[in-house]
């Protein structure tokens, strides 16, 4: 069985998720190997992760000598040869398929047939990329959230070619870490990024119509939809760049659902490189003191629930897909995203006719393919059903 403390875990990349998934394995007892292609990456990626748990010794979670224990199974290679005793290599290079492929293509040559092959792509087709291993039988992707030690959702990708001894192993494997995985299928965005489209979609529409401002938009999420954080908060914590290239990525494969339509104002906060907190400016400006927003009760109400029925359709679009199940898609969006309460949870408090019928209006008004009502909505709500009974 895998899992056990003294077994070797191969991490690829070393940067911010190589790292994190490094840190998580090593804290549940693996020997740990890290490649990165850049030198200096691979020689700090143990210092990265020392780093990180210092803060939990000060925090009084770690004693010193757990972190010091911790961060000596990680040991840097370099070479991907070196890999080879591996029961797991665990891919988070940059997001490309030629550099990742290339790299599978390249393990899959030597990697013992019973080692699994995972991938931390947040985009990518998990089935294209088993495909370039040539051993796609043991391939599965593995969505961590960032930071990767924190956050205990994870989602287990399955490819078109993904066994069920792969799915099992890999599941298996993360609950001894202390994660909560989550099965999905392989689909554009996977379950999580995809359902929160229409967080940051929807917020930026109201602003480029003018409905309100982004401070006001803000406010309506925080003050009517109990949400911790406002889309443009959120958007300029993950940075615009990144924020849009994953809109744009599920778009294309989504073959243009009207959906997922990029947003152009957005475009142009990253052509200004106005990305967000990391560069100083985003949508707020961070050299100066964030300013409160209020907004009046009857308009931040219709905002919060253009946005929430959205982001609801979302859900019920994913489950109606089978991307995963309802209890599933309600963990997950809990776990990964914070929301203050499932979203198929959320639609039943409201009501489907309700819900149906904001989004009914929506798409009336706007004649926009992106407002259609998912069916099983429809048919939901037409014979009076909830998704918990
Ligand atoms: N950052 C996030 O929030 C997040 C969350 C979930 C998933 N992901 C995914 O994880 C992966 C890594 O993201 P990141 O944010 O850690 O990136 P990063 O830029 O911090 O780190 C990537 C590392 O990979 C190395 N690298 C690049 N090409 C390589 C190659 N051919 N061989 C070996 N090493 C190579 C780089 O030198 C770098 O150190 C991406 O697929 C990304 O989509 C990121």
């Amino acid at each position: 069985m895998m899992g056990r403390g003294s077994e070797i875990v191969g991490i690829l990349g070393a940067g911010t998720m190589g790292s994190g998934i490094a840190h998580v394995a090593a804290a549940a007892g693996h020997q740990v190997l890290m490649y990165d292609e850049r030198p200096e990456a691979r020689a700090s990626a143990r210092d990265r992760v020392a780093t990180d748990l210092s803060k939990l010794v000060e925090r009084g979670k770690l004693t010193g000598r757990d972190k010091t224990e911790i961060a000596d199974r990680i040991r840097p290679v370099d070479g991907l040869r070196a890999l080879s005793p591996a029961v797991i290599v665990i891919e988070a290079i940059v997001e490309d398929y030629v550099p990742k492929q290339k790299l599978f293509a390249e393990l899959g040559a030597f990697l013992p047939p019973e080692s699994l092959l995972a991938t931390n792509t947040s985009s990518l087709s998990v089935t294209a990329l088993a495909a370039s291993s040539g051993r796609p039988a043991s391939f599965v992707g593995m969505h961590f959230f960032n930071p990767a030690p924190v956050m205990e959702l994870v989602e287990v990708v399955r490819a078109l070619q993904t066994s069920d001894e792969t799915a099992a192993r890999a599941d298996d494997l993360l609950r001894r870490w202390k994660k909560e995985p989550i099965p999905v299928k392989d689909s554009p965005g996977f379950l999580v990024n995809r359902i929160a489209r229409p967080f940051y979609g929807e917020a930026l529409r109201i602003v480029e119509e003018h409905k309100a401002t982004p401070g006001e938009v803000d406010a309506a999420m925080k003050q009517c939809g109990r949400f911790k954080m406002g889309p443009f908060e959120l958007m300029d914590l993950i940075g615009n760049d990144v924020n849009y290239a994953v809109t744009e990525n599920i778009f294309r494969e989504t073959y243009f659902d009207r959906r997922y339509v990029p947003s152009a104002l957005q475009k142009k906060y990253v052509e200004a490189g106005f990305l967000g907190k990391k560069s100083g400016r985003g949508f707020y400006d961070y050299a100066r003191p964030m300013p409160h927003t209020e907004i009046e009760p009857a308009r931040g109400s219709d905002i919060f629930l253009r946005v929430l029925v959205m982001l609801i359709n979302e859900a019920v679009e994913a489950l109606r897909a089978g991307l995963a199940s309802k209890e599933d898609i309600e963990r997950a969006m809990i776990k990964a995203t914070n929301y203050p309460l499932g979203l198929l949870h959320w639609a039943d408090e409201i009501g489907l006719g309700e819900v149906h019928s904001r989004l009914s209006a929506l798409f009336e008004a706007y004649g926009d393919d992106r407002y259609r009502p998912s069916p099983l909505l429809k048919q939901m709500a037409r014979d009076g059903k909830a998704f918990f009974a």
